[in-house]
């Protein structure tokens, strides 16, 4: 067997790539206050800001488009996404909209408010967000390895069942708005959840009489996962674990910008009629109408194949082991990096690359400018910019990890623009005592990280 895994795809389309130089991106990362997230594009050389609506569509894709059915209801092109989500999550409503986070904003709003709780691996950013802002809490119970970059575990995504219980039982199961499984657990590494896992949450929902939905942006990358690291599952195709996990839960929320390889989509699937009454209410006033919910027709068509498309065994194969080729060369080199390495994404553990600099100077904000600097490399910080809050003394309190995320567009990069990224490592990593720490100039109270202004000290 060549040792060699190509991208199975063949290139008919190219966008242009700017170069910069490192003296030009002084001024652009100035201009854009030291935050990755207020670069223009065209100033950025690989983008892996987000594997987020940045994939490129397939030809099949792109044919099914032309087919888009633009009526505002009872499209066919619903028809076609309709009937795609259900063959893989089996939920009786299905319900389309815009993106993952307005499923969340119309679920969590609805079972959300003042004295609920959610309880989640790692509520994701737009989730925990979304659960805040209804007046609940968002209570994080991931399992202690999951907690520890450095150490190998396959399943560092799994939810901790006895703080899921403790949870339960201190704030009563009647005060429990969901339980939420992150698939794969994209704030902790893109770390899988075993199905073992969702099997005993499930349970455990199921006991209490608690909502249980997963966050399945990346259920086909899970499943990837499980087939080659749980046992039992050798005979199942990728397709097939998706669908016993989606059976174990009461509904998903999907972000279709992830595994459903589109540019824009989502939808919120359910089995219960009442709620799925209800959230198709807050669906029509602020989506639109319940057969396309923010999407256009042509939307849907490329949802639907995609959907499909993203459990081909050589394409999970590709994925992830290109995600898994850059992880183990940084490793190689000795940049701390989450192990074992995740699905969609690189995780360098920059409180340790940058172990000189304190955490409430922010390490990770730092190594996301310096990759900037140094490469034209776009990342994003996963810590205490993103999840820090203060105490009452103004004083910060951290994140558990600082993190910086470099995710991997779906189709996107070559091998050679990846071994472009582990070259300005070895810069990096040669110059890494002149890291500098970062102050906060100026930060809206909800998520942060997209809009404040930073200084570098
Ligand atoms: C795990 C997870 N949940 C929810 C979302 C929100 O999805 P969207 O960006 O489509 O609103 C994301 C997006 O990155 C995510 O990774």
């Amino acid at each position: 067997m060549p040792k060699t895994i190509i991208e199975p795809f063949k290139i008919k389309m190219v966008e242009p790539i700017q170069m910069t130089t490192e003296k030009e991106r002084i001024g652009l990362l100035k201009e854009a206050h030291f935050n990755t997230f207020l670069l223009k594009s065209k100033d950025v050389i690989i983008d892996l800001l987000t594997d987020s609506g940045t994939s490129a569509m397939s030809s099949s894709q792109w044919a099914a488009m032309m087919q888009g059915d633009e009526s505002y209801a009872g499209a066919r092109s619903w028809e076609k996404m309709e009937n795609s989500v259900r063959d893989i999550t089996g939920y009786k409503h299905i319900l389309p909209t815009h993106q993952g986070r307005a499923a969340e904003r119309i679920l969590y709003g609805y079972v959300g408010g003042p004295g609920k709780v959610f309880i989640s691996n790692t509520h994701f950013d737009t989730t925990r967000a979304n659960i805040e802002f209804s007046g609940s809490e968002a209570v994080d119970c991931l399992t202690e390895v999951g907690k520890n970059p450095a150490e190998e575990h396959p399943f560092k995504g799994n939810l901790d069942i006895p703080s899921l219980i403790e949870t339960i039982e201190k704030w009563g199961a009647e005060n429990v708005g969901a339980v939420i499984l992150t698939v794969t657990n994209n704030s902790g590494g893109g770390q899988p959840v075993s199905m073992q896992n969702a099997r005993e949450v499930s349970e455990i929902c199921k006991k209490y009489g608690v909502l249980f939905v997963l966050d399945a942006c990346r259920i086909a990358e899970n499943a990837y996962f499980i087939k080659q690291r749980e046992k039992g599952f050798d005979n199942y195709t990728y397709k097939q674990i998706a669908q016993e996990m989606f059976a174990l839960a009461d509904g998903c929320t999907m972000s279709a910008k992830k595994d459903a390889i589109v540019n824009m989509g989502g939808f919120l699937a359910i089995n219960d009629d009442k709620l799925a009454d209800e959230c198709k209410n807050l669906l029509i006033i602020t989506e639109g109408f319940a057969t396309y919910g923010g999407l256009s027709g042509r939307d849907m068509e490329a949802l639907a194949v995609g959907f499909q498309e993203v459990f081909d065994a050589d394409y999970l194969h590709y994925r992830i082991s290109s995600t898994t080729y850059l992880g183990n060369k940084l490793h190689d080199m000795g940049v701390p990096i989450m192990r074992p390495v995740g699905g969609h994404a690189v995780y360098i553990d920059a409180r340790e690359l940058y172990n000189h600099i304190p955490v409430d100077k922010y390490p990770g904000q730092a190594l996301v400018c310096d990759l900037y600097l140094k490469g034209g490399i776009r990342s994003v910080e996963i810590g205490s910019v993103m999840f820090g809050k203060y105490d009452d003394k103004g004083k910060l309190i951290p994140a558990p990890m600082d993190l910086v995320r470099m995710a991997i567009p779906r189709r996107v990069y070559t091998q050679s623009h990846v071994d472009y990224i582990v070259e300005i490592f070895e810069e990096l990593l040669e110059n890494k005592r002149n890291a500098r720490g970062i102050k906060i100039l100026k930060e809206p109270e909800f998520l942060r990280h997209f809009t404040a202004h930073f200084e570098q000290e």
